[in-house]
């Protein structure tokens, strides 16, 4: 596998007297698509607030060979790396396009993006950001309010808006929630395209078959500790991980 381009070492945040990430590490190799998975509560939104700067914490956090503790969100951003919320976390009423157009801009030229935006004035995308939107087929909803839409399309919107910056690493916190199976596994695709496109993924999702069919390694968190870290049948296998979390989410179909 390829040099990191992310190391985690030694993480944890604590909220009050809960203890949401405990001392974890972790790798996300150049190039690769890891998943993060676990149960509800596991640490998983945690571990992306923390590495975006988002949430305080205390351990070691390495990027593309230099440390990123202390540094805010914006800066985090600047450097390459870019998130989605679980919430989709986008602007409702702006168009399908102007959010797009606002995740190309660097932090210090959003404010004045989104001022032109409200005054009416309109810019377009870039080249590429207009291979992201075909890629993630949003061509057609571009002048689509995004509060019209479905929860899984605003979810692809907000896949887009990440990827506009043209960023080296992405973080999905659930890309796949509010999706139906067949568009989870077109979501997939679009998201190995993506990977293929050279941007490396952190993959935060509780579709089993998107995670499994997509990722390169698992990483598997339970309580805010990682209980399996491997390839996806090994980890999957596991006995820990089985009694952890795959017994809450089996299906009757599965059985
Ligand atoms: N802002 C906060 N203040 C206090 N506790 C928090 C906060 N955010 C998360 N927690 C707690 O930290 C733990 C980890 O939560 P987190 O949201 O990271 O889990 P998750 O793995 O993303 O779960 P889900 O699959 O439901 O999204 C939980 O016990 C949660 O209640
Ligand atoms: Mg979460």
């Amino acid at each position: 596998m390829n040099e990191p381009l992310l190391t985690v070492s030694g993480l944890t945040v604590r909220y009050g007297g809960v203890v949401a990430l405990d001392d974890v590490s972790l790798r996300v190799p150049k190039g690769a698509i890891v998943g993060l998975i676990g149960p509800n509560g596991a640490g998983k939104t945690t571990m992306v607030d923390a590495l975006t700067g988002f949430a305080r914490y205390t351990g070691e956090v390495r990027f593309a060979g230099t440390r990123l503790d202390g540094l805010p969100a914006h800066r985090r951003a600047a450097r390459g790396l870019a998130r989605t919320f679980q919430s989709a976390g986008i602007f409702d009423d702006l168009t399908v396009e102007e959010n797009i157009l606002i995740g190309e801009r660097s932090a210090a030229r959003r404010f004045s993006t989104l001022r032109a935006i409200f005054g009416g004035r309109t810019e377009k995308p870039r080249a590429q950001t207009r291979r992201i939107i075909d890629l993630l087929d949003l061509g057609g909803s571009l002048e689509v309010p995004a509060g019209e839409l479905s929860e899984g399309h605003r979810k692809l919107v907000s896949v887009a808006q990440a990827l506009a910056g043209g960023p080296q690493l992405v973080l999905f916190d659930e890309p796949a929630a509010g999706l139906d199976s067949t568009e989870s596994a077109w979501l997939g695709r679009q998201l190995r395209a993506v990977s293929e496109s050279g941007v490396t993924i952190l993959l935060v999702d509780h579709d089993m078959e998107l995670v499994t069919s997509v990722c390169d390694e698992l990483v598997v968190l339970d309580f805010g500790k990682v209980i399996a870290a491997g390839p996806p049948r090994q980890v999957l296998d596991d006995p820990g991980v089985v009694a952890a979390y795959l017994g809450s989410v089996t299906t009757a179909g599965d059985a």
